[in-house]
């Protein structure tokens, strides 16, 4: 049973608006995609592949080849070079794997991942096929019309924040992705939502995440997530 890692790095950050894509900035010393490629290797996950865009292809390979070496990223196998959206860049990497039973689709831009949540994640999917670390909803939140008026208040008991990884039987997403690709894909926004187009019935499992397991999507993300790793 072989099961994959694999860290989306292929981003631009345009909310982020930094020269170096966000995935490259430093933080506390470190390149921020190191901190998932860190998790992943203390995991119990196999192999991971990183997903980077042609622009950064070079130097991900430099690095991750004396990191490999030294084998503080033993489990790096491949590099693949990503594309326009992030589900391009998923597809990218579904394409370069052949023997997997299992994948954790990570967001290299979710630093605080750690081992366990991997590992729990690695647990639940081979149960239920599928898997989406998520956590409750804090915030009351409201469906709004176009004008911005209130149209109703959501049941908060039921909602759930999506985090990744997000953890599938490979055969199943590829095929889902696979599908997907054939049609309008504007509205996807994550891995689960092309499982949901596939197939409408199937049972997706939530694994309960952290709220520190953020995304680095602006500047604010990255002060929060220095304070996080200092603490
Ligand atoms: N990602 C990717 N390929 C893309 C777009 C995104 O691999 N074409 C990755 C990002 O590098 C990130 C993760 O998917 O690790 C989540 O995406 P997001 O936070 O939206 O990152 P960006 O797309 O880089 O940021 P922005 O949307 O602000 O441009
Ligand atoms: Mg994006």
């Amino acid at each position: 049973m072989k099961n994959y890692g694999i860290v989306l790095a292929a981003g631009k950050g345009k909310r982020m608006g930094s020269k170096i894509s966000k995935q490259f900035l430093d933080l506390n010393g470190k390149p921020l995609f190191f901190y998932a490629l860190e998790a992943f290797e203390n995991s119990d996950v196999d192999s991971v592949i990183v997903v980077c865009s042609a622009e950064y292809k070079d130097y991900c390979e430099n690095v991750l080849s004396i990191y490999k070496e030294e084998k503080t990223f033993s489990k790096v196998e491949k590099i693949v070079v990503g594309g326009t959206e992030r589900y391009n860049s998923v597809y990218n990497a579904l394409k370069e794997i052949s023997d997997a039973d299992y994948v954790l689709i990570h967001d290299g831009a979710r630093p605080m991942i750690t081992k366990d949540i991997i590992n729990r994640s690695l647990t639940e999917v081979k149960k239920h096929k599928a898997c989406v670390v998520a956590v409750p909803v804090k915030d009351t939140i409201k469906e709004a019309n176009e004008e911005d008026y209130i149209n109703k208040t959501l049941d908060r008991s039921s909602l759930w924040q999506m985090q990744t990884p997000q953890s599938f039987e490979y055969k199943l997403i590829a095929q889902a992705y696979e599908s997907a690709m054939k049609s309008d894909l504007s509205a996807i926004t994550d891995d689960a939502m092309v499982l949901e187009e596939y197939d409408p019935s199937f049972k997706i499992k939530l694994v309960m995440g952290d709220y520190k397991n953020l995304k680095v999507t602006t500047s604010e993300d990255l002060e929060i997530a220095k304070v996080f790793l200092k603490s």
